[in-house]
C-alpha cells in the first residue's frame, strides 16, 4: 500500500511513518553499535504529535531555547542538552529545570551562569569553534571568520575554565562520515589536550546518517576509536538525519498564469512560508512525477500563494500540461519546514498528517483563523 495523495486535502505535510521508522532504526543502530548518545535536534523537527513514535527508540533531545527544552521535558519525557548563542536571566531558571546539560557559547556566559547551573546539578559544557566546516553554504557555516558561535582555541588559551565537563562543537552540514573524520583531526589538534579533563564531547549535528550511501560502518568505527582513545562520552545531535526523506508537502494547482512565455503554476502553498530553506539556501526540491526542465516537455515555474515577488521556483517539466486541481507533491519536506513556517499574508498553514501502512492517513493538526489571529494582537 502506498499513500493515496488524491484523498489528502491540501495543503498538507504528510509524514510517512514507515520511512521515519527506517531512519529511527538506523540511527538507533549507530547509537548502540558505537555506544554513544544521539539526541534529536528539535530545531529540525519538533512535531510532538509524532513523539510517541520517537519514544519507542529512546533518543534524547537537543534544545536551543526554553521552549524547545520544555517541549523535550513535557512531551518526550527527557531533560534536554541545551545550547543557545546567549541565555537570558528571565529564562534561565526554566532552562535549568528542563536541561541535563548546558553548553555555553562564550566565556562571559559561562562565568555569568556557572554557579547557579552547578548548584542545580546540570552538566556544564562550552561550545568551541574549531574554525573548520565542510558547509558549501555560508548561511549554514558557523565557522566563517567573524562567526558568533563558540570559543576559538586562541580565546580559550592554555587552561580550560574550572568545572567544565564537556566540549560542544557544531560545524557540519549534511555531511558524511569522512567530513567528520577530517573535522575530528582539526578538533583534536586544537582542543585534544583538554580531553583528559572532560566527561563528554558533543559533536553537534550535520551528520546525514540516513542519506543513501552514508558509510555507517565508517562512522561507527571513528566513534569507537575516539571513545577508546580519549575515554569520553560521545554525543551527536543531528536534526535533519532523523526526518530526512520521510515525507511530503502536498499542494494543489490553483491557476496557471503566463508572462513572457513563462508559465507559472500558482499553488496553495508558499516557498517563503512553508519551504523557506528552498529560498534561503537556496535549493530546488524534488516534485514527484516531475523532472528538471526538459526541452519539448510541458514546463512550469511553481508559484507560491504569498505576495512576495520572489516566492517562486523554477523550472520543472511534466509529462502533460498542468491544470487547476492537479496535485503537486514536494518530496523531503519534513525537516526544517514545520518548525520554520510563517503565516505571512495570512496564508493558510498546511495541516499536518501521518501515514502508515496499517492505518492509512491520519490528520494530526489543522490550522485556522484563530491560529493566525493568536500570533498577532
Ligand atoms: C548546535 C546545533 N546542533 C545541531 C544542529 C542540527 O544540524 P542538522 O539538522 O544539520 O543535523 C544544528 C543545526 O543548525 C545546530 O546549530
Amino acid at each position: 500500500m502506498s499513500i493515496d495523495f488524491n484523498k489528502i486535502q491540501t495543503p498538507c505535510y504528510v509524514i510517512d511513518e514507515v520511512l521515519l521508522r527506517n531512519n529511527l532504526e538506523l540511527i538507533k543502530k549507530v547509537k548502540e553499535s558505537a555506544g554513544i548518545d544521539i539526541l534529536v535536534a528539535f530545531k529540525a523537527f519538533s512535531n510532538w504529535g509524532v513523539f510517541p513514535v520517537f519514544k519507542e527508540y529512546g533518543f534524547g533531545a537537543s534544545a536551543s531555547s526554553t521552549n524547545e527544552a520544555r517541549l523535550a521535558f513535557e512531551e518526550l519525557g527527557v531533560k534536554a542538552h541545551t545550547h543557545s548563542p546567549a541565555f537570558e536571566d528571565k529564562d534561565f531558571r526554566d532552562i535549568l529545570k528542563y536541561s541535563s546539560h548546558i553548553s555555553f557559547n562564550s566565556i562571559n556566559q559561562l562565568q555569568k551562569y556557572f554557579s547557579i547551573a552547578k548548584k542545580k546539578g546540570v552538566s556544564i559544557g562550552l561550545r568551541v569553534n574549531p574554525e573548520f566546516s565542510d558547509s558549501p553554504h555560508d548561511i549554514y557555516n558557523p565557522c566563517k571568520p567573524g562567526s558568533r558561535f563558540g570559543v576559538t582555541v586562541e580565546q580559550l588559551g592554555d587552561a580550560l575554565p574550572q568545572g567544565i565537563e564537556g566540549l560542544h562543537f557544531h560545524t557540519l552540514f549534511e555531511a558524511d562520515s569522512f567530513a567528520l573524520e577530517k573535522l575530528l583531526e582539526v578538533f583534536l589538534a586544537k582542543f585534544g589536550r583538554f580531553l583528559p579533563k572532560l566527561k563528554w564531547v558533543n559533536m553537534g549535528g550535520g551528520h546525514l546518517i540516513t542519506k543513501r550511501n552514508y558509510d555507517v560502518q565508517h562512522l561507527i568505527g571513528i566513534l569507537i576509536a575516539f571513545k577508546n582513545k580519549y575515554h569520553v562520552e560521545i554525543i551527536l545531535e543531528p536534526g535533519s538525519a532523523f526526518t530526512y526523506q520521510t515525507g511530503y508537502l502536498v499542494s494543489t494547482v490553483l491557476d496557471i498564469v503566463e508572462n513572457h512565455d513563462i508559465k507559472t503554476a500558482i499553488l496553495d502553498v508558499s516557498f517563503t512560508c512553508h519551504m523557506p530553506d528552498c529560498l534561503e539556501m537556496p535549493y530546488k526540491p524534488v516534485i514527484l512525477g516531475a523532472t528538471d526542465e526538459r526541452a519539448g516537455m510541458p514546463t512550469y515555474r511553481m508559484g507560491g500563494i504569498s505576495c512576495l515577488a520572489g516566492d517562486f521556483m523554477g523550472n520543472w517539466s511534466f509529462d502533460k500540461e498542468l491544470k487547476p486541481g492537479d496535485k503537486i507533491i514536494f518530496d523531503d519536506m519534513i525537516h526544517y519546514t514545520t518548525v520554520k513556517t510563517t503565516m505571512f499574508n495570512g496564508v493558510a498553514h498546511p495541516s499536518i498528517g501521518i501515514w502508515n501502512e496499517k492505518s492509512g492517513f491520519r490528520l494530526i493538526r489543522e490550522f485556522n483563523y484563530q491560529d493566525y489571529k493568536n500570533r498577532l494582537s
